[in-house]
């Protein structure tokens, strides 16, 4: 019990529960962990700690600190489920408030095991726990700062060195202050993340702050969840800022021996608990502006919460949340000169049934059959068929900034670098501008040049991948323009983007991106319309590709009738084979490289895309009756060179099999899959259905788990 609050007492008898779930790349019931909102973003490991019903007496304090269990188990959270009914524990327990916090993990320091998983802890006693996504680069440093000190580390993780980190300051605060002057839980907070380089979407959970919990991200999503049963009196939150005094003496723990003052807090008059709880939140005062019932689910996606409430809130770079007494505050340490101040509730309009798989058996696959309905959506409201104009709300007002700037760089990584690929020729045609397509992680290593008159393009379907992010950060201190291609509404990406399209695909919860690459190949065609829509010598060529987007969705269902045909063709021809190539050329290069990724990623067959004319430079000595070969050969301006290809293939004895359009002559023998014409520019969003199909149903017939290839996440938070 927490004897700083009267107002827990009410918490007491008004039967309030207050629930904490985070994860790592989910989050979810912790406990009765009955749902599986976001089973499908990658993870290797699971775990949770929650306020257990016994009395921790053995840590020294004047109060009762409350005992925190810790669960963690390698593989999906429906094992850690087993575990913890297997461990005969008491979980009718009734608690008047309740705090947990829960985690899948997708290793990056240290194996999946069960030591790794989190929450790591401080200690034996489960002090102080914690969850945490990204990356603690100088973790190192803090793990030799606190075995100096005697610290034990059990893990091979960085996430466990701040948790130690925590209970270090906390003892030493202790020591130095004694309990009278305990430090309220954000102040903790504040002194440990200002010890802590990286990034972090971090959950902490304490035995010295029984139903509390802090919160804090930079660099890392994290949004809190509000259920109450009443309306809310307002829809924000003010933030509250630490006064100039508290920040007294508080140097850097890692600094040099002589320049720092240690991690330590003075506070004049009282607690420092006293200090700051003079503020209340006003959204979550009851008319009569007394606290009433209210649940809190923190996460680090919109889809983990939905089905408990739709009223968010998104926690922005250094904010640090605190829960406690059935309230949240936010505390930032400064005021910055563009801080709201506040920070809004919002309702999302994610729809649950949107994020289920309905009549297929994975996700991967109804997101396939999805795409007649996902280009239209990219689409809506933005391209005008009859009149042949695009308009894109979210470019608007900057597309004279964009038609001026010297070069377009485009920067994603996997097949959100394709879809650049794909449409780079038909930026460059319309535009009249040079554009470049960059891989992030690439892009960042050389450190390449760029100037204030430069439009960097960041695609991406998470809007949460690391790498991307990097090179958007990396662009905007270089003050170039930048605009985000981007699937998730709210994701950073989005955000921290000057302007940008949202494609407006749906989630996408298939870890191999598939109906994301088709729109964001469509959102960025549509840029490239816009930009050229002053254009009059360009006026017959956008006319042409309008027409063609007009037609897209219905061929791709039309592409879709080979599922059949597909799923024969993987088990009769391609399932036994070890390796397979891809050749295109011209538009179609980008197709084959795209395929060659989704059959690789899962169904784990070592796969190629190769730009056909380079065939004759290498690749051909692959080439015997055994390897199988697949081209795209539908009919643009490059249609000669490829047949050419094809016939170096078969003269090496290759059978391979045909992409391509209706009617199209090919030597006797050769298998084909025949795909409706559309603009050249566009029919790579034709070419690739039937590469995203063979590599399901080579993943099916391999036995595989389409939805959770092995060592692949969703959402790519890491470097
Ligand atoms: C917007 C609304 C849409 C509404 C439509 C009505 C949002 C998210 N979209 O769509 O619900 O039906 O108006 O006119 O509210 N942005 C970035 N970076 C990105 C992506 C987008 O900065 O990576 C910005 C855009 O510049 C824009 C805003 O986010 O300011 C919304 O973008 P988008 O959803 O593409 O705009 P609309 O299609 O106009
Ligand atoms: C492949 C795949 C990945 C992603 C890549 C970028 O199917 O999904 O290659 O495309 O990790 O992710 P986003 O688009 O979220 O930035």
């Amino acid at each position: 019990m927490n004897p700083n609050s009267t107002l827990k007492d009410l918490l007491w008898n008004g039967s309030i529960s207050m629930r904490f779930v985070l994860s790592q790349d989910e989050a979810r019931n912790f406990v009765d962990c009955d749902y599986y909102r976001q089973e499908y973003r990658g993870y290797d490991s699971a775990g949770l700690a929650v306020d257990g019903d016994g009395l921790l007496s053995n840590v020294g304090e004047p109060y009762q600190p409350r005992s925190v269990s810790i669960f963690q188990q390698v593989g999906k959270v429906k094992l850690l489920k087993e575990h913890i009914a297997s461990q005969n524990i008491n979980t009718e327990a009734i608690f008047e408030s309740h705090a947990g916090i829960a985690h899948t993990r997708w290793a990056t320091h240290g194996q999946p095991k069960t030591v790794n998983c989190h929450p790591q802890r401080s200690d034996s006693n489960n002090e102080f726990t914690v969850v945490h996504n990204g990356i603690i680069t100088n973790y190192r440093e803090i793990k030799a700062f606190l075995e100096s000190k005697g610290f034990k580390f059990e893990s091979e993780t960085d996430t466990e060195a701040i948790a130690k980190l925590t209970k270090y300051i906390y003892d030493s605060n202790i020591k130095e202050h004694g309990y009278d002057r305990k430090p309220d839980f954000s102040e903790l907070a504040k002194l440990v993340i200002k010890e802590l380089e990286g990034a972090y979407g971090l959950l902490i959970k304490s035995v010295h702050y029984p139903d509390e919990l802090v919160a804090t991200r930079k660099g890392s999503p994290l949004l809190i969840g509000v259920k109450t049963e009443k309306k809310l009196k307002v829809d924000f939150v003010d933030v509250e800022f630490v006064d100039a005094e508290s920040e007294q003496n508080t140097g850097s723990l890692l600094a040099p021996q002589g320049t720092s003052s240690g991690p330590s807090l003075t506070v004049p008059g009282n607690t420092l608990q006293d200090h700051l709880r003079h503020s209340q939140s006003r959204a979550f005062l009851s008319e009569d502006n007394t606290p009433r019932p209210i649940e809190f689910f923190l996460a680090s996606d919109p889809a983990a919460v939905v089905e408990h409430t739709r009223k968010v809130l998104f926690l922005e770079d250094d904010d640090i949340a605190h829960i406690y007494d059935g309230e949240l505050h936010i505390h930032r340490v400064r005021r910055d000169v563009n801080e709201p101040g506040t920070r809004a509730i919002e309702t999302l309009e994610l729809e649950l049934q949107q994020i289920m798989k309905g009549k297929f058996t994975h996700f991967m696959q109804k997101e396939i059959f999805e795409q007649p309905e996902s280009v239209i959506n990219t689409m809506r409201g933005r391209v005008d068929f009859e009149n042949g104009t695009v308009q894109l709300g979210g470019l608007r007002s900057w597309l004279t900034t964009i038609r001026r700037c010297r070069r377009i760089i485009m920067i994603a990584c996997g097949t959100s670098y394709h879809s650049c690929l794909a449409t780079r020729s038909i930026f460059e045609e319309l535009t009249e501008i040079p554009v470049s397509v960059e891989l992030a992680s690439d892009f960042l290593d050389r450190r390449s040049p760029v100037f204030r008159d430069d439009t960097c393009v960041f695609v991406s379907q998470s809007g949460e991948t690391a790498d991307t992010i990097m090179a958007l950060q990396y662009c905007l201190e270089r003050g170039a323009l930048t605009v985000g291609i981007v699937n998730s509404v709210g994701s950073s990406i989005s955000r921290q983007t000057h302007c940008g399209v949202h494609i407006n695909a749906g989630p996408e919860i298939g870890v191999a991106s598939t109906k994301a690459y088709t729109s964001q190949y469509i959102a960025l065609v549509m840029v490239a319309l816009s930009l050229s829509d002053d254009r009059v010598s360009q006026l017959q060529r956008r006319k042409e590709i309008i027409h063609g987007l007009s037609n897209i969705s219905e061929q791709i269902a039309e592409v879709l009738k080979l599922d059949d045909h597909i799923r024969d063709l993987c088990e009769k021809d391609l399932l036994r084979h070890k390796s397979l190539l891809l050749l295109g050329r011209g538009y179609q290069f980008a197709t084959a490289l795209e395929g060659a990724l989704k059959i690789k990623e899962i169904s784990y067959m070592h796969s190629e895309g190769v730009l056909a004319g380079e065939l004759k430079h290498g690749v051909l000595a692959l080439v015997d009756e055994n390897l199988p070969i697949i081209v795209m050969a539908t009919r643009d301006s490059l249609f000669p060179k490829v047949m050419s290809a094809i016939e170096q293939v078969t003269a090496r004895s290759g059978n391979p099999i045909i992409i391509c359009n209706p009617g199209t002559s090919l030597a006797d023998g050769l298998q084909r899959l025949e795909v409706p014409q559309s603009v050249d520019c566009l029919q790579g969003l034709l070419n690739v259905i039937p590469l995203q199909l063979m590599s399901y149903w080579l993943a099916i017939k391999h036995g595989h788990d389409v939805d959770f290839p092995r060592n692949l996440a969703k959402s790519v938070t890491v470097e």
